[in-house]
């Protein structure tokens, strides 16, 4: 743990520096020592917390004009020599001695390049947290279980190994980085991906694809159906056929089925309906099946994933199954078993972590050469039914974080899972 956080603190050096950067820039002051400033042709030494870049040239360094001496907004980029010898020496861009008002400063030069880190974020030619010209580090939030996030970070491993392999994004090569919080990772990292730990919001970097159906937040771009979404699909599905009508079991659910609009649609108060919306727990699931023969009785996939294959094959048969993602022998088999790298555990966690990474992979190539968190928070809001071939077609927008809005419907077979329909959206 302490080593990977020393390395954490070494990968998060560039910043770092722009922080410090910006706090020399706002207030002069320099933890552990004062420094002194002059102003030119005058002998008087004044700390340098008492000319704070910010004070002449706006804390956005926008510029200022006061008392008709103009600050000018420090927006072009500045190579770092050039304003070495400005702040130390008041020598100009142009060569020349500036005008006698621009202090010039005791500053050493690492202080200096984390001023110029700072300036150069500020004008948004950042390199972001976690990139650097030759590297993109993106963090996996491990949680506290180690099988579960081993068969995860070797998926997502093996998607950036191809992706490397093959030039890299912007000849960068992307580099996974795990702990087992966000709050670790943060700042030394792009971005999070498929994270298993839930303290995304420790986190205000973009987390792509958590794998918790909770998560939620402005920077978190979730790739799971909300179960009411779910719900609407497989009632979508089941209006397809006009005599269809639908139950629900247990009573106690039926408020709460009965606020998704399509299946309110076919909810039938008395008499058989021809279909139970089984929303109880799993361990009634068999009772529920038997004490209604002939019936078809729909769930959702998460209600019935640990019964359904010791099922009698009548029972499978009338189950229809709603899934948040596709069946895992229907994913993309070849990519999933090639990148688990012999572990057959957890096939849909692999396969919605994979889809995940290939929805970062496809951003990080929208943001295109100048990464910033920013660019590639907008570059995620231009992905429009996405295809992984994993996980259904995702669609963000701005505002829109919850990338997958629907379901698949599936019947179960002995070994495996049957799609009924391509993916299904909630709404119209
Ligand atoms: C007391 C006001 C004042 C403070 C404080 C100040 N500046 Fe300036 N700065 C100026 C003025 C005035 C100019 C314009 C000088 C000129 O045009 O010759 C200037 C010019 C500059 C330039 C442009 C140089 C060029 O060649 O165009 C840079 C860069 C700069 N300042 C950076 C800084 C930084 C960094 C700090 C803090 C470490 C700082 N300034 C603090 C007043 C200030």
């Amino acid at each position: 743990m302490k080593l990977l956080l020393a390395m954490l603190a070494v990968l998060s050096g560039a910043a770092f520096g722009a922080e410090r950067g910006r706090d020399l820039f706002e207030t002069g002051a320099t933890p552990g020592r004062d420094v002194v400033a002059t102003l030119r042709g005058d002998a008087v030494e004044i700390p340098a917390r008492l000319m704070a870049c910010a004070n002449c040239h706006g804390v956005h360094a926008e510029g200022r004009t006061e008392a008709g001496v103009s600050a000018p907004p420090l927006t072009g980029n500045l190579p770092l020599d050039v304003l070495e010898r400005v702040v130390r020496d008041g020598i100009g861009k142009d060569g020349k001695p500036l005008h006698p008002a621009m202090p010039s400063y005791r500053f050493t030069r690492d202080e200096i390049a984390d001023l110029h880190a700072h300036l150069l974020r500020l004008n948004g030619h950042s390199p972001a947290n976690g990139v650097t010209p030759d590297e993109i580090r993106i963090g996996l939030a491990t949680g506290p279980d180690t099988r579960l996030s081993s068969a995860v970070e070797r998926v997502i491993r093996a998607a950036f190994e191809d992706v490397n392999a093959h030039g890299g994004i912007f000849r960068r090569k992307i580099l996974l980085v795990s702990g087992p919080r966000h709050a670790d990772l943060k700042g030394a990292t792009l971005a999070s991906v498929a994270s298993l730990a839930n303290d995304w919001n420790a986190s205000d970097q973009p987390v792509i694809g958590p794998l918790s159906a909770a998560a939620e937040g402005s920077n978190v771009f979730t790739l799971l159906p909300a179960e009411t979404e779910q719900w609407s699909s497989l009632c979508r599905y089941l209006a397809r056929d006009a005599r269809n009508s639908v139950q629900v079991l247990p009573e106690d659910q039926q408020r709460f089925i009965g606020s998704v609009p399509a299946c309110r649609a076919l909810l039938r108060e008395t008499g058989a309906a021809k279909t139970i919306l089984f929303a109880g727990r799993e361990a009634d699931l068999e009772r529920v099946i038997r004490a209604n023969p002939g019936r078809q009785i729909a769930a959702l996939h998460i209600a019935v994933a640990r019964t359904v294959s010791r099922l009698p094959e009548e029972a499978r048969n009338r189950l229809l199954i709603a899934c948040p993602a596709l069946p895992a022998d229907q994913a993309d088999p070849a990519a999933i078993d090639a990148a688990a790298a012999g572990s057959p555990e957890f096939p849909a966690l692999r396969a919605m972590a994979l889809g995940a990474a290939r929805v970062l992979i496809e951003a990080l190539k929208r943001a295109g050469r100048d990464l910033t968190q920013d660019r590639l928070q907008a570059a995620l809001e231009t992905l429009n039914g996405f295809e992984t071939g994993l996980i259904p077609p995702v669609t963000f927008g701005p505002g829109t974080r919850s990338g997958v809005r629907g379901a698949y419907l599936v019947r179960a077979a002995a070994d495996r899972f049957i799609l009924l329909s391509s993916w299904m959206t909630a709404e119209e």
